[in-house]
């Protein structure tokens, strides 16, 4: 298997973590959130950022899937798990890994929006692919900004594999370059 080339190194990676928890610690003020994470992407992320994160937290864990194995989205989001307890009231951040074409930052948005009066909906991801956007959606919060490539490392995947690098990459060769 391919070693990826290091994009982003454990030290950034961590490092823009703690100053994005900063920034939500002074937001939420010590009031109670419900972080939702969304699975397998985020799992690093997510379980980082909350050692991070000074107010009262539940952690909630739901599961979506938009690839089937390849480096583009299918553009179907798949609700594979997406199970939460009542959130009317609740402050609620969900936890993302990357917005790519936006669908499934959308699509996840919609199903608050059309389930729960929530206290508050903010959407964080660890990295930001603006350029790919498709649908009209915009992260509350994210650490890196990045190129149309696909990464891999840190809870990315490509194909399952990789998601258990401390850092965040990018694979060259044709097949994984997007068409
Ligand atoms: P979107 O719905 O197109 O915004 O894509 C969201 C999901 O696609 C993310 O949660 C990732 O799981 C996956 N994804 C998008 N870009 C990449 C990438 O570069 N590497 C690995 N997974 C990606
Ligand atoms: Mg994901």
């Amino acid at each position: 298997m391919k070693n990826p080339k290091v994009l982003y190194t454990e030290e950034e990676i961590q490092l823009n973590i703690k100053l994005l928890a900063e920034k939500m610690n002074a937001f939420y003020n010590n009031e109670e959130v419900y972080v939702v994470c969304v699975l397998k992407g985020a799992v690093m992320f997510c379980t980082d950022l909350v050692k991070h994160l000074n107010m009262p937290v539940k952690l909630e864990f739901i599961r979506l899937s938009s690839y089937n194995g390849g480096t583009s989205t299918t553009g179907k989001v798949n609700a594979v798990d997406i199970s939460l307890p009542d959130l009317n009231g609740k402050n609620v951040l969900i936890v993302e890994d990357i917005v790519d074409t936006g669908l499934t930052a959308k699509f996840l948005i919609d199903f608050l929006n059309c389930n729960f009066h929530t206290k508050s909906t903010k959407f964080c991801s660890l990295l930001d692919k603006k350029t790919a956007r498709k649908a009209d959606i915009e992260p509350d919060y994210f650490c890196f900004e990045v190129d149309d490539k696909f990464l891999v490392g840190y809870g990315l995947d490509f194909d399952g594999y990789y998601r258990n690098l401390r850092y965040i990459g990018y694979l060259d060769g044709d097949e994984f370059e997007r068409a």
